[in-house]
């Protein structure tokens, strides 16, 4: 660890790189795993939880980035694009919520500096590092747009966590529209079909929790984000539930 460490350090002073041979591109060295398993990173991943459930926010924890990292990096793995660049998607998704540790307000671009710090002290490149952080200040559906590969597979994948997981509050009376809607989901999946050219978020509602329009009051403006990424990436994005195509 210690040693690739230095490789890292080495590689971004300007010094003979020694990358691991696993690198799919030259100075593609820090791995998600790294990133993951940093203290420092699980640190604010779970300070930003912690300030959201204050707040009274759905879970925005290790599971929803966690979750968000292997989405992310799946879409351009499917889609064809290079190892490194679906691995920087990942790291991206892990990363993407840590700025609602200061302020759910501007979390995006928030987030996005502090992960340049994080990311530097761990070694990334400038190169990687202005990827990553641009998916991160770009994945909110009301400030954000697909401005890279990278970012487009990022709000993909963040908007597609919907589930019933994700809601704190354990008192169904006490539900608001988003834990109605959250709860209600008994099953999300984001379908990549590389073929058809064609991401289809498919959902199982339970209608007896939420009403299917009360899905798209909460999520039309994430929908819109995720067609807008869709078509960055050359697909078309659709949206399925119960086995119903809506969109
Ligand atoms: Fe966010
Ligand atoms: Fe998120």
């Amino acid at each position: 660890m210690s040693q690739r460490s230095n490789a890292r350090r080495g590689a971004a002073s300007g010094a003979t790189s020694t990358a691991p041979a696993a690198s799919a591109e030259p100075g593609a060295v820090l791995r998600f795993e790294e990133v993951r398993e940093n203290p420092r990173v699980g640190f604010y991943v779970r300070k930003a939880d912690e300030a959201l459930a204050e707040i009274g926010y759905t879970e925005h924890g290790e599971r929803h980035v966690g979750l968000v990292a292997r989405i992310a990096f799946n879409v351009l793995k499917r889609l064809g694009y290079p190892e490194r660049t679906a691995e920087l998607a990942a790291i991206a998704g892990y990363l993407h919520d840590i700025g609602n540790a200061v302020n759910r307000d501007h979390h995006a671009q928030i987030g996005a500096v502090m992960a340049m710090q994080l990311l530097s002290d761990m070694g990334m490149s400038d190169e990687e590092i202005l990827q990553v952080i641009g998916a991160i200040g770009n994945h909110h559906e009301n400030d954000g747009d697909p401005v890279s590969p990278v970012a487009a597979a990022v709000i993909l994948a963040d908007k597609s966590d919907v589930h019933r997981t994700r809601v704190r509050n354990p008192d169904m009376i006490k539900f608001d529209i988003h834990d109605r809607v959250n709860y209600a989901v008994e099953k999300s999946f984001l379908n990549v079909d590389e073929a058809g050219k064609r991401i289809t978020l498919e959902l199982t509602v339970d209608t007896a929790i939420s009403q299917v329009m009360e899905y798209f009051e909460i999520f039309m403006t994430r929908m819109l984000a995720s067609r807008k990424a869709a078509k960055f990436l050359d697909v078309s994005f659709g949206l399925t539930v119960n086995g119903n195509r809506l969109t």
